[in-house]
């Protein structure tokens, strides 16, 4: 029987140029990311997941941070390839940011400092889930999107333009949009190599 979740598993890709449009209307975006922050799993049910999505001007305001962040850094003569790549991103539609409420984790290792170790990559486990969905949502609806990493250059900036609480620990950022170009090719490992079954 053919999986709708495997179809749309296997639909998303890295898409690196992004029109400013949506194949979702922005409340069925929103409500929807809010079913999968709330369903996806978590250790210990800590929840400690925390999703920002920027639209409009705010989508824009998030990719000047980053540009002008590394216009501090970036050698001049190396710029114009970072400038390019950044306004990609803010060719597109909106952005999600991903964050890790530390205080919850905190929480969790003081109440169970058996575990204690683990909690730190198991809240990562657990935002890369939420991340999965999120992008795998986007692309069953025919949106692009990629993943980027500029924090933590960009944290503070980040909290102070958009008010959030300074705990929060920025793990990723997903610039999406309609599909103005498809992935290019993508290369796969033996399956056999990765998956062994013992029946
Ligand atoms: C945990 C993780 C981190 C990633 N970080 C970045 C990143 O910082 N920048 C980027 O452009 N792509 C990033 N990617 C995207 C991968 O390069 C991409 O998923 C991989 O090459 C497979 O291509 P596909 O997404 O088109 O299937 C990341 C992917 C994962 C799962």
């Amino acid at each position: 029987m053919k999986s709708n979740l495997i179809e749309s598993i296997k639909l998303r890709r890295s898409i690196y140029n992004l029109n400013n449009q949506s194949t979702i209307s922005d409340q069925q975006l929103i409500d929807q990311i809010k079913a999968i922050t709330q369903f996806v799993p978590s250790p210990f049910n800590i929840q400690s997941g925390r999703v920002v999505i920027l639209l409009g001007e705010n989508h824009h305001k998030l990719w000047n941070i980053v540009l002008e962040t590394l216009r501090k850094i970036v050698p001049a003569a190396n710029f114009a390839s970072t400038e390019n790549k950044i306004k990609s991103f803010d060719a597109g539609y909106g952005t999600i940011l991903f964050f890790d409420d530390t205080p919850s984790v905190e929480d969790l290792k003081a109440k169970f400092p058996l575990y204690q170790q683990h909690f730190d990559s198991w809240a990562d486990q657990a935002n890369g889930m939420l991340q999965f969905a999120v992008w795998t949502y986007l692309a069953e609806h025919n949106m692009g999107a990629s993943l980027q990493h500029y924090n933590p250059l960009i944290d503070d900036e980040v909290k102070k333009t958009f008010n959030l609480p300074k705990e929060w620990r920025l793990i990723a950022q997903m610039p999406f949009g309609t599909i103005a170009a498809p992935a290019g090719e993508k290369s796969f490992l033996p399956i056999d190599e990765r998956v062994r079954v013992h029946k």
